[in-house]
């Protein structure tokens, strides 16, 4: 039966100039680079400027990933800006960025879903577009991690990086098989239970105060593992595809050994999985977008290849989407 696809038309993506090498750390902290690597694979991080907000750095996530479409904000109907590190309480992130494109019509909100923020906008964009009532959306994660974190804290500042990314999605008609273009399937999920093992310690409801990031990394890292296998493999039941049909697999960027334990959980090939966060860090809900952005640009994903996003962040939340690109 024929259905509206929300269509990945152009995707782009910002990372702020400064580059921190885990060497840069050593020399502040009690830390090492071989420490770092061997637990996490991160070599290094970019972390935002003083006047740069989340939103400057969305701001040319969304230009750029305007201009790989060939789109102007005209063309836009809807921002959804996936962020745990917004500029303001309120205004949100996302009508900033609107400000910031020049755009005046239209709708935009931000969604808070911490790591997995981008899979749950890219979810919610899609039932937008499925619905008829948006043609364009602009669906953007952007953060600035380096603003909540307890640089005294070797445990978890080493993790964390700044950047953005977005996709811009377009309705369009598909046969409503998983052969069409677009996104195929999503699945979200959330346990409130888990809340304690990765939260900020302040906010404007309960401290009054911005708070800064805690963790029981082996709880979160024992969790990350086991819990995401359940909705990769609905999607591939909701689809009718296997591991085996996947092109790539594009995990939130939180911790290679993560992601590889993962990959090999669910039977993914090696070589079919996205791996950025080497370079970038845990970008927490930027960082699917700006690993699936390195992979257009250096030509693994090509149009029609199936590919699996899938994240799990505080909450905890957990989710996946299954995209013909
Ligand atoms: N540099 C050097 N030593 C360190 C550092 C550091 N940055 N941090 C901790 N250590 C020390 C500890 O103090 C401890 O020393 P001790 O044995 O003398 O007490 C030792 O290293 C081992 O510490 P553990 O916490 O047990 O280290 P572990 O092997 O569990 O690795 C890590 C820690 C990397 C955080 C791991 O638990 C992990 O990867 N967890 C997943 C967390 C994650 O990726 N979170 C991202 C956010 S969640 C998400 O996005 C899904």
């Amino acid at each position: 039966m024929k259905r509206i696809r929300s269509i990945v038309r152009g995707i782009g993506s910002y990372l702020p100039e400064r580059v921190v090498t885990n060497y840069d750390l050593e020399k502040v902290m009690d830390t090492s680079h071989d420490w770092i690597v061997q637990r996490t694979g991160i070599e290094e991080r970019h972390i935002a400027a003083d006047d740069e907000p989340t939103s400057a750095l969305g701001i040319k996530a969304a230009q750029a990933a305007l201009a790989d479409a060939g789109l102007t904000p005209a063309d836009i109907d809807l921002i959804i800006c996936a962020t745990s590190t917004p500029d303001y309480t309120f205004p949100s992130t996302a009508t900033q960025i609107q400000f910031g494109l020049g755009m005046s019509h239209g709708a935009a909100f931000d969604l808070q879903a911490v790591c997995t923020g981008f899979v749950y906008a890219v979810a919610t964009a899609d039932k937008f577009l499925a619905s008829g009532s948006h043609k364009r959306a602009l669906v953007i994660g952007a953060e600035t991690f380096s603003r909540i974190l307890d640089w005294n804290d070797r445990t978890t500042c080493v993790l964390f990086g700044d950047g953005a990314g977005a996709i811009v999605l377009e309705a369009a008609e598909g046969e409503g098989t998983s052969a069409d273009r677009g996104v195929l399937t999503s699945h979200l999920r959330s346990d409130g239970r888990y809340r304690d093992k990765l939260y900020v310690d302040g906010g404007p409801g309960s401290t009054k105060t911005t708070g800064v990031l805690k963790m029981e990394g082996r709880d979160v890292f024992r969790f990350a593992v086991g819990m995401v296998t359940d909705v990769v493999a609905d999607a591939f039941k909701a689809t009718g595809t296997t591991p085996e049909e996947l092109k790539w697999f594009v995990p939130h960027q939180a911790n290679k050994r993560i992601i590889t334990a993962s990959a090999e959980k669910l039977g993914i090939a090696p070589e079919k999985v996205v791996i950025t966060v080497n370079k970038h860090g845990n970008t927490s809900a930027a960082s699917i977008p700006l690993a699936l952005d390195v992979a257009c640009k250096d030509g693994r994903i090509k149009k029609g290849d199936l590919v699996m996003i899938e994240a799990i962040g505080g909450g905890f939340t957990w989710g996946s989407a299954l995209i013909r690109w």
